[in-house]
């Protein structure tokens, strides 16, 4: 990367809220396309068979699914310009079927584009800074971060020029670009993990030492998919100038030991529960004090460059709390409930993170239509220096909103059907695409997480009975995180039918855990009378500001299985 001075890269009225390319990524991303638009004239032209054209899609996040061609987006760390959201709107209904799925990953995906298309698409997301490159592929994914990135209260720092600083370590990778298995990276800043770094193969956190020194405590071997595990700290404090070096010693252990003969085994979290957290920490060590730790120098003078990218918006001094929230409020009890809801603190005074949630009652979760995708990126304009987010929640964020704003914002959000007030609540529901897209899947997810929805469409009700992860997947894959879900529900196949596995006490935070089977599976349409009698057993056990997975730890997951065992001899359509 070449060093310039990040003011000149701004344009004219466009704050800087992201990293900007520079000349040698631009022309790299371009030269892609071009080569991508050869290698698609081969396969329309049939000098390519789809199994030759195969791994030369996969490298441009080009997925072929049940029925159609998915293409897979990387929205780096979750931050995007509103000019970016605008491209993505454009895209979606230039050439797909007017809207965008985002993922659980903080990617953006496409269900239906034309194979013809896709090297126009590509150009049209390289004009905004953006592409597909190791979405897809035994490579390192793009790494995430806490969504609340810069503006939360209880960061230490912001994750993301570390994420950014890994993010041109990890692209093109020669050494990492055939591993066992994929590898997916996350970063939190933050004393509250909103990145689940826990299931990720490398989970990183920023600490401080005891003398005040920035540093990374690292995770290593969490992963969800077949074989949950939560990651072990492989680092308890490794300094910044060490960070890159410590990630290579890890990926070089990963890459020489892990396992290539099955591949339901290559996973970094079965090589770290094969060998033990003791040894892999031990060849970890070993690694990086043998290695040439010079061609891994750290080069604060680009940290610092990136970091400039990151630096706060031209925040104006605000008063701790705004007089005209509080009056808007009592005017109207619709605002009141969204503020309450999907409003949060933010680091400055007089500003708020909003969530946008993506699951309206009875729709698809993570699911924008290109409209909506512009109403986002005006508000973010209008209210938020131009910048959003995408939480692996699959909600968007709008970080930078003056509390003064929230009542308009809240009018134009509603307008576009954008003010769904249940971030966090049973209806905000993760799931993935499931049998309606995914060629792997063994069951649908989409319309079990609308029928629940549905089931819990009273807002109110939902609010009595607060925070509560509800996760879907339609396979053991478990994309849709049903494993870290306080409910998570599993889509399986059994002699031809679809079949939903329950799990209770699943947590994606700092203090993750995986969820405990219920019991035996039950059909699509006891799924939401199930979720409903779990949700009423809680209600009536819990105690004093107990979230639902706070009862599950305390009475424990017996008495949650006596409950439903009770109901099924009562006769219960459950
Ligand atoms: C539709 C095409 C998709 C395919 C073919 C696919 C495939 C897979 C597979 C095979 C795994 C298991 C990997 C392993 O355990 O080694 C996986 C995991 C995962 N996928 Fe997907 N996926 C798709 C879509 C999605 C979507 C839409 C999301 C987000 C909503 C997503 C997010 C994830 C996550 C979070 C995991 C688990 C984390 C982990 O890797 O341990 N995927 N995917
Ligand atoms: S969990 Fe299974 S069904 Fe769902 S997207 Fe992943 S691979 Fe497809």
């Amino acid at each position: 990367m070449t060093a310039h001075d990040p003011e000149a890269m701004r344009r004219p009225n466009a704050p800087m809220t992201t990293y900007r390319y520079d000349e040698y990524d631009a022309a790299f991303v371009s030269e892609r396309v071009a080569e991508f638009r050869e290698q698609v004239r081969r396969r329309l032209s049939g000098a390519l068979t789809e199994e030759e054209f195969r791994p030369f899609r996969l490298m441009n996040g080009l997925y072929l699914q049940l029925h159609a061609y998915m293409l897979r987006v990387a929205i780096p760390y979750g931050t995007l310009t509103a000019r970016q959201m605008r491209r993505l709107a454009d895209i979606a209904e230039k050439w797909d079927k007017g809207y965008g799925h985002f993922t659980t990953r903080q990617n953006l995906q496409y269900n239906w584009p034309k194979l013809v298309d896709t090297p126009d698409i590509l150009e049209s997301l390289a004009d905004v800074e953006m592409h597909a490159i190791q979405t897809s592929g035994n490579c390192i994914r793009n790494v995430t971060a806490d969504h609340f990135a810069g503006v939360a209260p209880d960061e230490i720092e912001d994750p993301r020029p570390t994420a950014e600083f890994l993010r041109q370590w990890s692209s093109l990778h020669s050494e990492f670009s055939f591993l066992p298995r994929k590898f997916k990276i996350a970063v939190t800043g933050a004393a509250h993990d909103r990145a689940a770094i826990l299931v990720h193969d490398i989970g990183l956190r920023i600490v401080k030492n005891d003398t005040g020194e920035i540093g990374y405590q690292v995770v290593v071997g969490g992963g969800l998919g077949r074989s949950p595990f939560i990651g072990k700290v492989v680092g308890d404090f490794v300094p910044r100038e060490d960070l890159l070096a410590f990630l290579e010693a890890i990926l070089r252990v990963y890459n020489r030991f892990g396992r290539r003969d099955n591949k339901y085994k290559a996973r970094v979290k079965i090589l770290v529960h094969e060998k033990g957290i003791d040894e892999i920490r031990a060849a970890v060590e070993a690694e990086f004090a043998a290695m040439d730790r010079s061609a891994f120098a750290h080069d604060s003078e680009e940290f610092e460059r990136i970091a400039a990218f990151f630096a706060p918006p031209p925040y104006d001094s605000l008063p701790a709390t705004s007089a005209s929230l509080r009056a808007a409020k009592l005017e109207s009890p619709a605002f009141a409930n969204f503020a309450d809801v999907n409003v949060g603190a933010h680091k400055m005074p007089g500003y708020a993170i909003v969530t946008v949630s993506l699951k309206p009652i009875g729709g698809v979760p993570g699911d924008a239509t290109s409209d909506q995708m512009r109403v986002l990126a005006d508000a973010s304009e209008r209210f938020g220096f131009g910048e959003l987010r995408v939480s692996h929640e699959q909600n968007i964020i709008l970080p930078h909103v003056k509390q003064d704003d929230l009542l308009t914002l809240w009018r134009m959000l509603d307008a576009a059907g954008l003010a769904t007030a249940n971030a966090g609540l049973v209806s905000d529901i993760i799931s993935c695409p499931g049998l309606d897209y995914c060629s792997l899947a063994t069951a649908r997810s989409i319309p079990i997480a609308q029928a629940i929805s549905k089931r819990f469409s009273d807002m109110s009700r939902q609010r009595r009975i607060g925070k509560l992860g509800v996760k879907i997947s339609g396979c053991i894959n478990a994309c849709g995180h049903h494993h870290v879900g306080a409910i998570g529900i599993l889509g399986l196949e059994k002699k031809g039918q679809e079949s939903y596995q329950i799990t209770l006490g699943g947590d994606p935070t700092f203090s993750a855990s995986i969820g405990e089977i219920l019991g035996p599976g039950v059909t699509a349409e006891q799924v939401p009378d199930v979720v409903e009698h779990l949700v009423d057993y809680y209600l009536a056990e819990r105690e004093e500001g107990e979230a639902f997975i706070d009862t599950w730890r305390r009475i424990g997951h017996a008495r949650f299985k006596d409950v439903l065992r009770r109901e099924g001899e009562d006769g219960a359509d459950i």
